[in-house]
């Protein structure tokens, strides 16, 4: 039995309250160090040079890929280690993807990342794929979206989703809004997701 009031850590160690109280104070106060300097930073909070924010077409393809879940098997983040690079190509920079609301980084790869597929392929090789991806890759278990084909836009739709953004600060100039119908306007889903696809990673060589 101890013979003598506590003193110093045994009386933090003895003090169930008193443990939590300092143990949550030391790892709010590492955590915050960890992340408050990253709003900070120019790298992580600016525009990579060449980064466009998506036209009404490749934002109304973004919507459809959260909607289709196509998260759920693909990244969207090249790690900077030397197996990635070499089979995905340049690792993913915090300033792409800015404009990304919400990010869509991922963290299954059920089938490959997809941060470089712009222009890998030709925009035929997407429809075909997503059609029925057995049709090109035999071995595949990727879902068919046969019906993103005969799914057709709606141009009003595009107005407000582009206006959100625009005030979440994604540079949209008013006129680029008005207009944004037009760009979807007869094009189908397949059309949305492709051009999507393509853009996909190109603000990087
Ligand atoms: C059940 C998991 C799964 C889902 C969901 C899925 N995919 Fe895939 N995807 C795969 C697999 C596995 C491959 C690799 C085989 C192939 O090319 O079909 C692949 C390959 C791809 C490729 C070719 C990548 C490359 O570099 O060769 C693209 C593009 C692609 N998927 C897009 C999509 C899109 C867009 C969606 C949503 C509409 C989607 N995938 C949903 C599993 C999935």
């Amino acid at each position: 039995m101890a013979n003598h009031a506590p003193v110093g850590h045994e009386k933090i160690e003895t003090s169930n309250f008193l443990m939590i109280v300092l143990v949550l104070l030391t790892v709010s106060v590492g955590g915050l160090v960890e992340i408050v300097p990253l709003f900070f930073q120019r790298s992580t909070t600016q525009p990579v040079e060449n980064l466009k924010p998506y036209t009404p077409l490749q934002l109304a393809g973004r919507d459809i890929y959260i909607r289709e879940g196509c998260v759920g098997c693909h990244s969207q983040m090249v790690r900077p280690f030397r197996s990635e690079t070499l089979r995905y190509g340049s690792y993913s920079k915090a300033g792409e993807f800015v404009y990304d609301r919400p990010f869509l980084w991922g963290s299954k790869r059920t089938g490959p990342d997809l941060q470089r597929v712009g222009g890998k392929y030709s925009d035929e090789w997407h429809r075909i794929h997503l059609l029925n991806p057995r049709d090109l890759v035999p071995e595949s278990n990727m879902p068919a979206y046969g019906w993103l084909e005969h799914a057709k836009l709606d141009p009003v739709e595009m107005a407000p989703k582009m206006r959100a953004l625009q005030r979440l600060g994604v540079p949209y100039g008013d006129d680029e809004i008005t207009r944004a119908g037009e760009d979807v306007k007869g094009k189908s889903e397949l059309d949305a997701v492709v051009a999507y696809l393509q853009v996909l990673g190109t603000a990087v060589k």
